[in-house]
Formats: C-alpha cells, structure tokens, sequence
C-alpha cells in the first residue's frame, strides 16, 4: 500500500503565499514553487506520494505535475545527499575543463553521475547550462553558485561542507 503525503500547514501557507500571486485560473504557475518547497522540507527529493498531494493541492492533474516535475533536473525524484553538487558540462564549461573537475569529482567521492556517497553527504549530477557561463566551470552546490573552478578549489569547498 502507498505510504500517505500529507502537506502540513506550513507547506500549504507557504504555496498559498505563491498562490495569491496568480489568478485563479492559473494555479499552474505556482506549480514550480510548490515543488521546490516541499522537496526543501523533505530532504531535497520528492516521492510519488508528494507529488500527488501537490497535485491534488492544487487541483491540477497528476500527469500535468509529473511532467514538470520529471522534466527539469532541479527536482528529485530519488533520495539525495545532504549536499547536491550540479556540476555543468555544458559547452562553456566543456571548453574550460569541467571534464576534468568531473573526473576528481567521482574519484573523490567514490561516486558515479547521480549517485550519491555512502555516508549520504554529496549527490554528484552534471546538468546543462547553469547560466552563469562566464565564470566557467561551474557547479551549483545546494543553492550556491562556485566558479572558475579547479581541483583544488573544489576540495576547499568540499572540506568547508564536511
Ligand atoms: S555552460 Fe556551464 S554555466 Fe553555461
């Protein structure tokens, strides 16, 4: 049997704080937000179970909020570490060596892409573009942005996490 998803008070105040900010006829733009919090209030991931009372929260249906929710690499649908290293591969960061930072990355950790490291600490994922080009490579761990990134640059901030 399917574990029930209950969305506490303070999860709906939070939606409908996104809510008010929409007409009512497009509850759907508060779709985002309402993902993002509630996998912020549950470890960082999100199950089936929430992802249906997110839906029925919103009156939308269920195919509508897996979708998204399957879509964009922000949101997890496995369990995760308690930090979440995003590191970009895309073609700017391609071209200033993220490859290489990937490579000490797995062997660091021990970990392959979207794994996660035995003690639970770090989930490792490369994603596409995270936006911020300029300051190549760069990987966004939890909600920080790190740039101009290098081998030892990243143990600075690993160890800091540790
Ligand atoms: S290509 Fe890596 S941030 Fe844009």
């Amino acid at each position: 049997m399917k574990k029930q998803f209950v969305l506490s008070e303070g999860i709906k105040e939070k939606i409908n704080s996104w809510l008010k900010k929409y007409p009512p006829e497009q509850v759907r733009s508060a779709l985002l937000p309402a993902l993002h919090i509630v996998q912020d209030a549950h470890k960082g991931s999100l199950t089936e179970a929430a992802l249906e009372a997110i839906a029925d929260y919103l009156q939308l249906p269920k195919v509508a909020v897996f979708e998204v929710a399957t879509f964009y690499s922000m949101y997890n649908l496995k369990p995760v570490g308690q930090h979440q290293i995003n590191l970009c591969t895309n073609v700017s960061c391609m071209l200033n060596h993220s490859e290489k930072i990937y490579k000490h990355l797995k062997k660091k950790l021990g970990v392959s892409d979207n794994e996660t490291t035995a003690d639970g600490k770090f989930t490792l994922r490369q994603v596409e573009c995270l936006a911020a080009c300029a300051a190549a490579p760069v990987c966004m761990i939890n909600k920080t942005y790190h740039g101009n990134l290098t081998p030892e640059k990243i143990d600075i901030i690993l160890e800091e996490l540790s």
